[in-house]
């Protein structure tokens, strides 16, 4: 039977061919709700052609370290929740670019947590940074701190 496609709509195969993106992938993303079809008459899935840009921008999201909850987070903040113009795009990468330059600065802070353990494998609570990084009271001493009389 033949699919009955207008030319703004395409079909799950063509969407995949377009992206790079495998079909069965397609489908999860659909289902998580990051991208949209509908039944065309022979009840197979179409989707509108600006899901080619939407389906790109996921690829670049994952490649850049966002998750798929993350990325239907900011879907959902772009105003017309559908196409991606280039003022959603400047503004995606601009919150995405400050986005990777905290996690640049937590992860360089991991490493050189890292560089104190290399060699030591103590895995200690009270010494090891890597495991207790957030150890605010135990900077100030042993023992209880948050105990009152
Ligand atoms: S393993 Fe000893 S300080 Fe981390």
């Amino acid at each position: 039977m033949q699919k009955t496609l207008t030319p703004d709509w395409i079909s799950v195969g063509l969407l995949s061919e377009r992206t790079g993106v495998a079909v069965s992938a397609l489908h999860f993303y659909e289902r998580k709700g990051l991208i949209k079809s509908q039944r065309n008459n022979a009840n197979h899935r179409q989707y509108p052609k600006h899901v080619i840009r939407i389906v790109s921008l996921i690829q670049v999201a994952q490649r850049t370290g966002f998750s798929l909850e993350e990325i239907l987070l900011e879907l959902d903040e772009l105003p017309n929740h559908t196409r991606i113009t280039l003022e959603d795009w400047e503004a995606l990468g601009l919150r995405w670019q400050a986005e990777l330059d905290r996690k640049i600065v937590q992860l360089t802070e991991l490493k050189n947590m890292m560089s104190d353990c290399i060699g030591c494998g103590c895995l200690s609570l009270e010494r090891c940074k890597l495991l207790n990084p957030y150890d605010e009271l135990g900077e100030i001493g042993a023992g209880p701190r948050l105990m009152t009389e």
